[in-house]
């Protein structure tokens, strides 16, 4: 096995070749991407050609996968799954069911834009992602690019007072929260029942690394037993904290990419590019963590 890991920043992220994972992988590559997933939390896999199909069966791998609720599909319309077959594949594009760029003003275009905002993909949810990976199909000539900031980094540089406060706090994650922010999309009542809000602590350990991280973002709305805005001032402060550029590495995407980030020590957001156009298609498979979180006190 020649499975390489080049890093791409001086705290985390790596470039990973000598790997195909267009045929199904053998138990000692698959335990290296996860060694590399735990020391560098973000990998890259270039020169990826996959059918997702292909995307699925590797990302099972590493667990159960979520399904796309296909938001922003209002229902009666079209089906969610027009232009992608699989409910395991989250449209990650500015694309509407026939394949044609989506207008501006389209809810879907609207509830994309919410992943501008740095973010963790599904803190909203009880059982959020462990991993989640983002294959590029179709990228524009600029802009379209995805940052990441480590957020076990950015805790390991938090003041100890800091550190001290944060012990044993709880956070309200809600995907109406993150969305409101941005505003422009209006969910239906069904979407808004079908995605209720989740606490999780404020530090988590990342299992892979046994490294403390900061689990915040934009789905994160309050803290649990502090005024409204006490929390949401200290969530900010931790934000901005985190999202220094020494934090921070970017990722120009290419096509054939396939990006690996693992939810629970970083915290990832979309970059603009001319969205009418210029076609940009992602499509993300997100894996579930059901690891039961233990609160203290
Ligand atoms: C995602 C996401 C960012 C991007 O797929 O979860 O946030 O740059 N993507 O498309
Ligand atoms: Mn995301």
């Amino acid at each position: 096995m020649d499975l390489v890991a080049t890093p791409l920043h001086p705290l985390f992220a790596a470039r990973i070749t000598g790997v195909d994972l267009s045929k199904p992988i053998d138990e000692g590559t698959q335990r290296a991407i996860e060694r590399a997933m735990d020391e560098y939390a973000v990998c890259v896999l270039p020169d990826q050609h996959l059918e997702d199909e292909q995307q699925i069966a590797f990302s099972r791998c590493y667990g159960p996968l979520e399904m796309s609720p296909g938001i922003g599909r209002k229902p009666g319309e079209v089906p969610a799954n027009a232009r992608i077959k699989h409910r395991e594949i989250f449209d990650i594009s500015n694309l509407d069911q026939s394949g044609a760029i989506l207008g501006e003003n389209n809810p879907r275009a609207a509830f994309m834009r919410g992943n501008e905002l740095w973010h963790t993909d599904s803190s909203f949810r009880r059982e959020a992602a462990t991993w989640s990976m983002l294959h590029a199909k179709a990228v524009p000539p600029a802009g379209g690019d995805t940052e990441f900031a480590d957020t076990r980094a950015a805790y390991d540089a938090l003041p100890e007072a800091m550190k001290r406060r944060l012990e044993g706090l709880v956070a309200e994650h809600s995907l109406w929260h993150s969305r409101a922010r941005l505003g422009g999309y209006v969910p239906t009542e069904e979407e808004r029942k079908s995605h209720p809000s989740a606490r999780h602590q404020v530090v988590r350990r990342h299992p892979g690394s046994g490294r403390k991280a900061l689990y915040i973002a934009a789905h994160a709305s309050h803290i649990i037993g502090m005024p409204i805005e006490e929390g949401r001032a200290l969530l900010a402060e931790l934000m901005e904290f985190a999202t220094q550029p020494q934090f921070v590495y970017r990722h120009k995407w290419r096509v054939g990419d396939l990006g690996i980030w693992d939810n629970r020590c970083t915290m990832h957001r979309a970059t603009p590019f001319d969205v009418t156009d210029h076609v940009r298609d992602l499509r993300r498979t997100t894996i579930i963590d059901t690891t039961p979180e233990v609160f203290a006190g």
